[in-house]
């Protein structure tokens, strides 16, 4: 069986004070029993906070970029093993706002899927189309290219580590969900493509998530697809109650 994941992308929000608040509202009101791995993702500046606060609870933290070096002259840059050693388990790769703001290529994103993987910690894989290439039908294209790219180089035993989150970048922030039929439809295209690339065994593995305007609301139905394993949260992870109402609905 594989893993339920729900994921909160937290960006670029959330001081020191905020991040306290969130984490004791997720962990005081966090279901006991949960049948999703729950991660968080806190600004680089509290990851070392989150892990210390979370450490007798289930929930994991993930940083929310890794840098594709391991040491050196990368002025302002956060190394793997710098954030291993604060207890960051997961690392958000190549999310559409680090493709697109900071120009970050296919090439650029193996090495940091790599970087991850050297240091033990969990890439959660982004691809997704934008709204001119599912518009011209060319969404399949552009996801097989971004996975093949940045993944595929690697061994079948490296690949079965990696989580891999479908967020078409059209329905990033925008309140604009993906239809439950459309998520499956990719998920399922994405799940066929590794199982041409590794093995169908492989491909069973693999959870897959959805992101892009997950609500309390709309949850439920996309969780419900069988290529669905979870969601990467934007937005609504920045709510307590919201984000538990999303974990409660895998
Ligand atoms: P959203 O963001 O849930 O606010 O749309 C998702 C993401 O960017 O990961």
């Amino acid at each position: 069986m594989r893993k339920k994941i729900v994921a909160g992308n937290w960006k670029m929000n959330c001081n020191l004070a905020e991040t306290k608040l969130l984490l004791e509202g997720l962990t005081q009101h966090l279901p006991n029993q949960i049948t999703a791995e729950v991660i968080v993702s806190p600004a680089f500046t509290n990851l070392h906070y989150a892990f210390e606060n979370l450490k007798e609870t289930p929930i994991h933290v993930a940083s929310q970029n890794i840098h594709e070096n391991d040491s050196g002259a990368f002025t302002g840059e956060i190394s793997a093993s710098m954030l291993k050693a604060v207890g960051v388990s997961h690392a958000i790769i190549g999310h559409s706002e680090r493709r697109e703001i900071y120009n970050e290529s296919d090439a650029l994103l193996q090495a940091k899927v790599n970087q991850s993987l050297a240091n033990e910690i969990t890439p959660l894989f982004c691809v997704g189309e934008k709204l001119p290439a599912r518009e011209a039908g060319q969404h399949f294209e552009v996801v097989k290219q971004q996975i093949e790219k940045a993944t595929f180089h690697l061994s079948a035993q490296e690949f079965k580590k990696i989580v891999v989150a479908y967020e078409p970048v059209w329905a990033i922030g925008t309140g604009k969900t993906a239809s439950p039929e459309q998520a499956q439809e990719m998920h399922k295209f994405i799940r066929d493509l590794i199982a041409q690339n590794y093995t169908e065994t492989v491909a069973d593995e693999i959870s897959i998530l959805y992101g892009g305007s997950v609500k309390p609301a709309n949850a439920k139905e996309i969780f419900s697809m069988p290529d669905v394993d979870g969601g990467l949260i934007g937005g609504a992870s920045l709510k307590a109650d919201d984000f538990i109402e999303i974990i409660k609905s895998i």
